[in-house]
């Protein structure tokens, strides 16, 4: 069955049409559409435009108006690009020590860190993982986001990762949320496997990927590139067998030391993650490469470290996506408007930069093309907020919540969601 309906009129439509994927961004790039309507086609947008014409073209069109009461700003539905939702637990002790100064070694010594979330997925049902995913894709839509990235990575056997996937996947099944997983199961190199890491990477390529591809579980990887986690020659070696086997490709990358950024660009990722650390070379490499950068605020704002350098990145002529890294260790927060707001005026990005970065461009470092903007023929995915200027959004700060989401052209209400 054909559904269309026309609505407005919205205070404003934020379009992001004709912003380009790479490079800096000013204000007056922005396309703003005062007083403007849409017309929803069968889940996508057919029209976008100022509410006179588009409420004449639906009449003709003998198309149902629904009429908005309230001022709203309409943005894309917001895509989360990188995210660990699912996991059992808490750290709430590790947060506790690092404020108070632990590194990072002192609370794995004392049986915190990554090691101590993998215990407790390990030791949770797949159905307790996807009913605590379902509670935060919950929220997550009614902060706005309509397409949310999830990884595996807190499990570290091919039964335990399988089962994260299939949690993944079940969540994303119920959820009105679009889902797209992601492997990590090199994310350490888990305390109990009897080998070396790069016998690890081995075991995974030949005992879970080929499980994985055959019950299409997932076609993206991820690795942690990083002293504690796999170094260069273990991530080359994953990666591009991965690539040749078809994966797409994403890497947490120059966290805490440089390298694994040139890693993700040589072997032809889509995004390279996190960057806190990367210097000059890193910058001008991402910029001159196809490789999407993704700043997590998230993280730098959990453990107390230093931001993703996005003004060098997007004045060098890279990309930038800005993701939540939702995940029970470094970047408790989750939310995303709050993180893409902070960030900005930390990084002094204009709020064009900032909202590509948690739409299109997050969305192409997914490698997806069909949402993003509000433009003709994309996933009707809309976040609305009840306000008459786009910059009230962030200068809230993400405690202005969305007043009203569309997935797909369908109307979320609360308990929906
Ligand atoms: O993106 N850097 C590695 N992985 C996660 C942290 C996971 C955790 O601490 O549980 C990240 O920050
Ligand atoms: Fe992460």
């Amino acid at each position: 069955m054909s559904t269309s309906i026309a609505i407005g009129p919205f205070a404003q439509i934020i379009s992001m049409n004709g912003l380009p994927l790479k490079g800096a961004l000013r204000d007056e790039q922005l396309e703003v559409i005062e007083h403007g309507a849409m017309i929803l086609k069968n889940g996508r947008v057919g029209a976008v435009g100022e509410a006179t014409a588009i409420r004449s073209k639906a009449k003709t069109e003998g198309l149902f108006w629904y009429e908005l009461e309230k001022p709203l700003v309409a943005i894309p539905g917001l895509v989360d690009a990188h995210t660990h939702i699912c996991f059992a637990g808490s750290r709430a002790r590790d947060y506790a020590a690092r404020s108070g100064g632990k590194t990072y070694l002192e609370i794995a010594q004392a049986g915190g860190g990554i090691w101590d979330t993998v215990q407790r997925t390990r030791a949770a049902s797949e159905e307790a993982l996807t009913a605590s995913m379902l509670d935060r894709l919950a929220r997550l839509l009614r902060s706005g986001v309509t397409t949310v990235e999830v990884k595996s990575g807190y499990a570290l056997t091919v039964e335990g990762e399988l089962k994260m996937l299939r949690a993944i996947q079940a969540a994303g099944q119920k959820s009105l949320v679009d889902v797209i997983p992601t492997c990590l199961p090199a994310h350490i190199v888990p305390r109990d496997f009897a080998g070396t890491a790069m016998e690890y990477v081995m075991y995974l390529l030949t005992e879970f990927f080929p499980i994985v591809q055959q019950e299409q579980l997932a076609k993206r990887a991820d690795i942690f590139i990083e002293a504690e986690a796999f170094d260069l020659v273990e991530a080359r070696h994953y990666l591009s067998t991965l690539r040749q086997a078809g994966f797409d490709l994403t890497v947490h990358a120059d966290q805490f030391s440089t390298g694994g950024s040139q890693v993700a660009i040589d072997c032809g990722a889509r995004s390279a993650d996190h960057l806190e650390a990367s210097g000059e070379m890193e910058v001008q490499a991402l910029a001159q490469s196809e490789v999407i950068p993704v700043a997590l605020p998230g993280a730098s704002l959990g453990l107390g470290c230093a931001f993703t350098p996005g003004r060098r990145l997007l004045d060098a002529g890279a990309s930038l996506a800005i993701a939540s890294d939702w995940n029970p260790g470094s970047a408790p927060m989750g939310d995303l408007l709050t993180c893409a707001s902070i960030f900005g005026m930390a990084e002094k990005l204009s709020l064009p930069e900032v909202l590509a970065g948690i739409t299109f461009r997050a969305a192409a470092a997914l490698g997806l093309q069909q949402r993003g903007r509000l433009i003709e023929g994309q996933i009707a995915d809309i976040t609305a907020f009840e306000t008459t200027d786009y910059r009230e959004i962030f200068y809230h700060q993400g405690q202005l919540r969305p007043a009203a989401v569309w997935k797909s052209g369908q109307l979320i209400s609360e308990a929906s969601a």
